[in-house]
């Protein structure tokens, strides 16, 4: 399998940042290419997600992997951020050595256009955190969806939600975003919760990152406490490695099942804001297939792999 080119847009977080460094573990096996990551906001406030995004790269040793400044707000509601999971830093309070690499100006949208271009139709668009900068580059470059191969999302969920009872995080901060970005016409991957929250790592696999001295297994350990102990509620103490599905998805998609389905989003709604209403299951259907909603996955072989990519790294 030739290397995939990719391009992550990220609100980086922990989560994101762990995805970061999968991806880079999978570049240096050459599975991918990481041809350009871009900061949104989501889970901080843009300037964080972007300085987080550029040390997380420099912590892999890929400084040189050019990462974009992108939206300091989502398209038409307010910028509502996501401490209480991530810290005010973004990245649960470690503390990462600061990028010397040359800050990018070109603006996300742009680069991704651009790149887009060159890479005639191959490149792959994974977002992982709100999808104000997709929208930005769909209604600016009204053609990008001649030169995207696909969209990978982690997003969304056929049921339930985290940031509401109906709502995602990703989808709930710029639901008119989301949209866009599901009526685009590109084949879409929806890894939503449905997936995310049963590919938990459980207490066994974080023992065995946490005794590795990788600088992502330290990552890991560093970051992830405050989620860690919102997630467990008291309960089992298990981590949620949201924004990983769809990286791995791009190389092992057998690792996953999903069904081809009708996805919208309500925008208009107040507690139903950010819902992505999916028909795979409804008697009535919208008439469109755009996105495979990801329904499950093989768990165990998840964990095992993203833990032999995080101590590689
Ligand atoms: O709902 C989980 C998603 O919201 C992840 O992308 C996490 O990083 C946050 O952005
Ligand atoms: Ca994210």
């Amino acid at each position: 399998m030739s290397s995939v080119p990719v391009w992550i847009d990220t609100d980086t977080g922990v989560d994101d940042a762990i995805a970061l460094m999968a991806a880079i573990a999978l570049q240096r096996q050459k599975k991918l290419e990481i041809v350009g990551i871009s900061a949104v906001c989501g889970n901080a406030e843009q300037a964080r997600t972007f300085e987080n995004a550029r040390n997380v790269v420099n912590l892999a040793g890929r400084p040189d992997i050019p990462v974009y400044p992108g939206a300091s707000k989502p398209i038409m509601v307010e910028l509502q951020t996501a401490a209480y999971v991530h810290g005010e830093d973004g990245l649960g309070g470690a503390a990462l050595p600061a990028s010397g690499a040359p800050k990018e100006t070109e603006m996300a949208w742009d680069a991704l256009y651009r790149c887009a271009r060159e890479r005639k139709g191959e490149l792959e668009l994974i977002l992982i955190g709100p999808e104000t900068n997709a929208a930005i580059a769909f209604q600016k470059y009204p053609d990008l969806r001649d030169y995207l191969k696909r969209i990978l999302i982690m997003g969304g969920a056929a049921i339930g939600g985290n940031r509401t009872p109906a709502a995602e995080f990703n989808i709930w901060v710029d639901p008119h975003a989301a949209q866009m970005v599901f009526k685009s016409g590109v084949p879409l991957i929806m890894c939503g919760l449905d997936v995310t929250t049963r590919v938990e790592l459980n207490p066994a696999e974080m023992d065995e990152i946490e005794n590795c001295d990788s600088a992502a297994c330290r990552l890991f350990r560093e970051s992830t406490k405050i989620a860690r102990n919102m997630y467990s509620r008291g309960g089992e103490d298990v981590y949620y490695a949201h924004d990983v599905c769809p990286v791995l998805y791009v190389v092992y998609p057998e690792l996953f099942s999903g069904v081809e389905s009708g996805v919208f989003v309500e925008t208009r709604g107040t507690i139903t804001r950010g819902q992505t209403v999916t028909d795979y299951d409804t008697d009535v259907k919208f008439g469109v297939k755009n996105a495979r909603v990801i329904l499950g996955a093989d768990r165990q072989r998840f964990a095992e792999i993203l833990i032999d990519l995080l101590k590689s790294i």
